[in-house]
């Protein structure tokens, strides 16, 4: 039977999985297929459903993520006291990725879908370039932050 803090570390971990991965996936594969095998209105509907469907599971892992990672400073390192320098980090970076998260979310997916809507592709493509650099960024974050819970610096 797994302790409760390997129950909560799995679920950090497989939410970790999903949200950078999905980001991965996304840039790195999809983005570059999509660009060689569709036209712009097609790409843009096409991108405008991948993000209604990856953005349910990232908002899950945006849940589950602070959530687990509250329950395993509590479990293991005595709550917000003196949380290893890392975990700070990690905080600290979890933040920064929220905030471009929810900056995609809020303004510039709706942005996306009235483009589309309206049929501005040139406004549509606009909109999707802004967003890849949103993303592409987080995804960066995303990577950072795993390589230093991976090296632990202990500065
Ligand atoms: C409020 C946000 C977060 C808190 C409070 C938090 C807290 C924690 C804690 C306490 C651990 C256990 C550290 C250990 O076992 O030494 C951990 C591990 C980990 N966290 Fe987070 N975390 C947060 C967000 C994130 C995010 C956004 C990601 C990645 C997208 C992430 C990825 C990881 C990974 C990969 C580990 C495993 C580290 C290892 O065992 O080597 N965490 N986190």
């Amino acid at each position: 039977m797994p302790s409760p803090y390997a129950f909560v570390y799995a679920l950090h971990l497989l939410a970790a999985l999903v949200w950078v991965g999905g980001m991965f996936f996304a840039w790195m594969i999809l983005r570059p297929a999509a660009v060689s095998a569709l036209d712009a209105p097609a790409r843009l509907q096409l991108w405008a459903e991948v993000f209604r469907r990856f953005f349910v599971w990232v908002w899950v892992a945006v849940l589950v993520l602070p959530f687990t990672g509250v329950g395993m400073l509590h479990l293991h390192f005595g709550g917000f006291e003196h949380p290893p320098r890392y975990v700070q980090m990690m905080i600290g970076l979890y933040v920064a990725m929220l905030a471009l998260f929810l900056r995609v979310q809020t303004l510039q997916l709706p942005e996306l879908r009235r483009a589309i809507a309206s049929q501005d592709w040139p406004a549509g493509g606009a909109t999707l370039g802004r967003i890849r650099r949103v993303v592409g960024f987080n995804l960066l974050l995303g990577l950072l932050l795993v390589s230093v819970v991976a090296i632990r610096p202990s500065f």
